[in-house]
């Protein structure tokens, strides 16, 4: 069966068992400084989660674009994704476990048409924190699970919380028996030998785990759910691989056929990278030094130094975007969308490389140059992570170089200040998740509408062509990237900041109101219409300034909010301008 066959039985089931289908978010999370990317199907949904009224109901079905880069140098093995889709169904304060593991059991079975024979389960043993399932371990067993293939295990295997805090509950997690011999004695699902794959997670949410590390329980109980599409695809398609199901087949043939080295390692990269790297561009994510902008970077350089390794013409690039549009525009229409800027992006960045690459050797030349002098043959760790650090050189170039001329290279150094910029790299990281979704106080609330009023100024100013492509908030600003090809003037500034003030000063009555995104789309509401699925949207409007589709909050009138001050302008991308505002009291 083909990933698409799977995504929509699956959204068909569910619709049929009362859930309403709700459209896939942005991979770029709306407002939502905590995290990078969307990386699980519940991230758009955890208001929902913790008690919001959810405008299509109680019960809902979706696909999302999902992206996960913690183990992105994974990547070329068998089984590592940074992008893929995650199907899921959702209870916000409906049914629970026993409905919950029937649908999973039915749909896996019934429409999938997976033997039983081939399914065990995992469900959470209990602690402190939580008891022993042993509802979930019964309900299995109800519609058919034997008992030898249902596991208790603990925290580490069966309880789902998206980062450090917030709503979180034990989970019962599906497995595939893929038929491979068992690894020993105590070949379980929790084992890594590649005998069981999971193929499917049941979270049961009741509790939202807070900063301190206590939980608090919720209003309501949900259910969170997550199947990995390219997976599910793989095993029904009797693959070893994700790479060879119809999503990379036909770019891994064309790999193949292009290349001049035979590397099947580097083909995967190729082929992950690149489709990870649209499906962001789609999505509105650039290339930048920082944060998600860095994501897409390290992405899309991987995938460059690979196709070099491959000996592929880089020209190629453009063609394999077309062959991957081409193959994915049914499953993902915005690529066929939005292909002229994916090119343009993926073309100017792979430029930006070769010149960094053209430097780096430049560096090292003259290290070699520098140590022949005094008589050595080994490039310190300091000028090896320099050439990493400073000049973006990656250390695999460095090694070959080395090789190249002869010389050795003090690894162990470089090892160790790698290492120590990593560690500073994820305290940062983990900071940012802090400071996320639980921060939403009046100070976020109001640079929240802030930011509709910026919006909607900057079209008035500098024209219709302007698109939100990232939005920041934190209780000290608000950041706002768009679409827009070159600087903005000082007197644009200063006419946009006026405007936004003048909004502020009318004390504007903010409206929320639901409607289908089509009734949205012929009220003008700007904001993101991305997907052909889902009906109802939030659109927030701001007197008779503004309309924006938008999850919210905002505040009740613009009255409440100070004065609006532009602290910068500056490129963020290419096409791409960023600016920096305040609100002062
Ligand atoms: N949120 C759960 C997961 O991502 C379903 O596995």
């Amino acid at each position: 069966m083909k990933a698409i066959d799977i995504r929509n039985k699956f959204l068909n089931f569910f619709e049929k068992h009362g859930h309403k289908i709700i459209p896939s978010a942005s991979l770029i999370p709306e407002n939502d400084p905590s995290v990078l990317f969307t990386t699980a199907g519940m991230q758009p949904l955890i208001p929902y989660l913790l008690g919001a009224k959810h405008p299509e109901g109680d019960k809902l079905t979706d696909y999302q674009k999902c992206v996960r880069t913690v183990d992105i140098e994974d990547v070329g093995d068998n089984r590592h994704l940074t992008f893929f889709e995650m199907l899921g169904n959702w209870s916000l304060g409906s049914y629970f476990k026993e409905e919950a593991i029937k649908m999973s059991y039915d749909f896996l079975t019934k429409e999938l048409h997976i033997p039983v024979e081939k399914l065990s389960v995992t469900c959470f043993a209990g602690d402190e924190d939580a008891k022993r399932d042993t509802v979930s371990a019964e309900c299995w067993k109800k519609v058919g699970i034997p008992e030898e293939r249902i596991y208790f295990f603990g925290k580490d295997n069966n309880w789902w919380i998206a980062g450090e805090e917030g709503p979180c509950g034990p989970d019962t997690e599906m497995f595939y028996d893929t038929g491979k011999q068992a690894c020993g004695e105590n070949c379980n699902p929790s084992c890594d030998c590649g005998k069981y794959v999971e193929i499917w997670n049941n979270v049961f949410i009741k509790k939202k785990k807070k900063p301190d590390g206590t939980y608090t329980k919720l209003t309501q109980r949900n259910v969170d759910t997550g199947l990995g599409l390219e997976r599910m695809a793989m095993l029904l398609q009797g693959k070893e691989t994700p790479y060879e199901i119809e999503i990379f087949a036909p770019i891994m043939k064309r790999l193949e056929e292009i290349a001049k080295v035979d590397e099947i390692q580097s083909r995967r990269i190729v082929a992950e990278h690149l489709r990870s790297s649209m499906m962001i561009i789609a999505d509105g994510g650039r290339p930048s030094n920082i944060d998600r902008g860095y994501v897409l970077r390290r992405l899309i350089r991987r995938m460059t130094r690979h196709l070099r390794k491959l000996e592929i013409d880089l020209n190629e690039i453009s063609n394999l975007v077309d062959l991957y549009v081409e193959n994915l525009k049914e499953m993902y229409p915005e690529l066929k969308e939005n292909k002229e800027i994916i090119k343009n992006v993926l073309i100017e960045e792979k430029n930006k490389f070769m010149r960094t690459l053209e430097n780096g050797e430049r560096e090292f030349n003259k290290a070699v140059e520098r140590i022949k002098k005094e008589g050595k043959n080994k490039i310190d760790g300091q000028t090896v992570f320099n050439l990493y650090e400073t000049y973006g050189f990656p250390q695999e170039i460095t090694i070959e170089l080395a090789k190249e001329n002869g010389v050795e290279l003090e690894l162990e150094k470089f090892d160790e200040l790698y290492k120590a910029h990593q560690e500073k790299s994820r305290l940062g990281a983990k900071q940012k998740f802090k400071g996320g979704l639980a921060e939403q106080n009046e100070q976020t609330t109001q640079y929240h509408t802030a930011t509709h009023l910026l919006h909607q100024a900057l079209r008035q100013v500098l024209g219709e062509h302007v698109k939100q492509s990232g939005s920041n908030i934190t209780t000290e600003r608000l950041r706002f990237d768009f679409t827009h090809p070159q600087k903005v003037t000082p007197e644009e500034l200063k006419k946009v900041e006026q405007i936004v003030n003048e909004q502020i000063q009318r004390d504007l009555k903010v409206t929320c109101e639901e409607m289908s995104l089509d009734e949205a789309k012929a009220t003008g509401a700007i904001g993101l219409f991305e997907s052909k699925y889902g009906d109802k949207v939030k659109v927030y409007t701001i007197g008779d300034f503004s309309k924006e589709i938008c999850g919210g909050p905002h505040v009740e009138r613009t009255g409440e909010m100070g004065k609006f001050i532009i602290k910068k302008e500056e490129a963020s991308s290419s096409g791409v301008r960023r600016i920096k505002a305040i609100l002062e009291k």
